[in-house]
């Protein structure tokens, strides 16, 4: 059969899942997971806790539901509150939900371009510890890495540690947004369960670069795990014979870590190439794992979403991150040509919106594919 290919770049999360995957969540040995019975459900949970050195592990349907959840957790006491980044994903992107389900207080701290939050930042953001009639108790430090919000950047293993020292001091823990921990794992040269040795929690996202199609897992203490499980039912996250879908996160995470660095070489070779092009700008020293940004510059009369339009044309397809940037997730369904037919399309782009659409000659972009249900 032969088709046109898509090159998706809109996130890692777009990810289908492969014929491995589907093998293994039709083969899935299961049972109820709600009453604790299902194997393929504690296969999972029990690998991600043993690769993270922690004691147990959590499945949930999502990256959002895993931070609510520690989040919940961790500050139980009414009045708590959480030290986080302004940028944080938790903070943005996830409805505010620790505090209108959660009832917990954000305290935010700027994030520094590389997804940092000064320590000293954070010391003066703790409060309520003492008991202080007028505050809110500080609970929690939550960290994100790598941090999406700022190109993907890692978070390293110093500057985690001394997060936790600093957690340690005041009595309060830490949670990791690690959706992608795997990513900085292998961008810092670090093995994963060292990069959160200080954490008390982590939620990992099996489905961004690691390409599960759906499923995060949360690790943390036995006694940690074990209020988050009674949350999750609460949460409606408690799902039956879920081992269907954690066969599938098992392969991805059996198969797919080593495959990210290929991610992060492509990612610079992108981000390479468009800062070669006249209208683009890139920090080439920003891009560390996944995640390429690039700003168009003023005056080029080009705007993030004619760009994007006229690059879905052209079947490649990225999503605009403000009027004047775009943003570009790398993952392992994106090959080396991919990328190269991704950068002739841009440059075709910006000839077509420079010219007033007369110059947009669309490559045909055909390959073979072979259906998966022959694979
Ligand atoms: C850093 C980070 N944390 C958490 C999430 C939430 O994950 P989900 O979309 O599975 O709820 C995302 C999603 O993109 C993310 O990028």
């Amino acid at each position: 059969m032969v088709t046109a290919r898509v090159v998706d770049l809109r996130s890692d999360t777009v990810t289908k899942p492969n014929e491995a995957m589907r093998c293994a969540m039709a083969a899935a040995e299961v049972d109820d997971d709600v009453l604790g019975f299902d194997p393929t459900a504690q296969k999972l949970e029990m690998e991600v806790a043993k690769i993270m050195h922690k004691e147990a592990a959590l499945f949930v349907p999502s990256g959002t539901m895993a931070n609510l959840i520690s989040v919940m957790v961790h500050c139980e006491v009414r009045g708590s509150e959480v030290v986080l980044g302004d940028n944080s994903h938790i903070h943005v992107y996830e409805n505010g939900g620790i505090s209108t389900i959660g009832g917990v207080h954000a305290k935010t701290v700027p994030n520094n371009i590389n997804g940092t939050m000064d320590i000293e930042k954070i010391v003066k953001a703790i409060r309520g510890v003492d008991g202080e009639m007028y505050y809110p108790t500080t609970r929690l430090i939550c960290l994100e890495n790598t941090h999406g919000n700022c190109g993907g950047r890692c978070l390293s293993v110093e500057y985690t540690d001394k997060v936790g020292e600093v957690a340690k001091k005041y009595g309060i823990k830490l949670h990791i947004d690690g959706a992608r921990i795997f990513n900085a794992s292998v961008a810092l040269g670090v093995p994963v369960h060292r990069l959160v040795q200080a954490a008390d929690s982590v939620s990992v996202c099996l489905s961004k670069g690691l390409g599960a199609p759906v499923g995060s897992v949360i690790v943390g203490s036995t006694e940690f795990i074990t209020k988050a499980k009674r949350l999750r039912k609460t949460l409606g996250g408690g799902m039956r014979q879920v081992g269907v879908l954690c066969a599938a996160a098992y392969v991805a995470l059996r198969d797919n870590v080593h495959k990210l660095s290929d991610d992060h070489r492509r990612a610079k070779i992108l981000a390479e190439g468009l800062q070669q092009m006249e209208y683009f700008s890139v920090d080439l020293n920003s891009v560390e794992s996944n995640m390429v940004y690039f700003d168009i510059k003023e005056n080029s009369k080009i705007s993030a979403d004619r760009l994007c339009e006229v690059l879905e044309e052209r079947c490649v397809i990225a999503m605009p991150s403000s009027s004047t940037r775009v943003r570009l997730v790398l993952h392992y369904q994106i090959s080396d040509s991919d990328v190269q037919f991704a950068l002739t399309c841009i440059k075709e782009g910006v000839d077509q919106i420079l010219t007033g659409g007369k110059n947009g000659k669309i490559v045909q972009n055909l390959i073979n594919v072979v259906p998966v249900s022959t694979v």
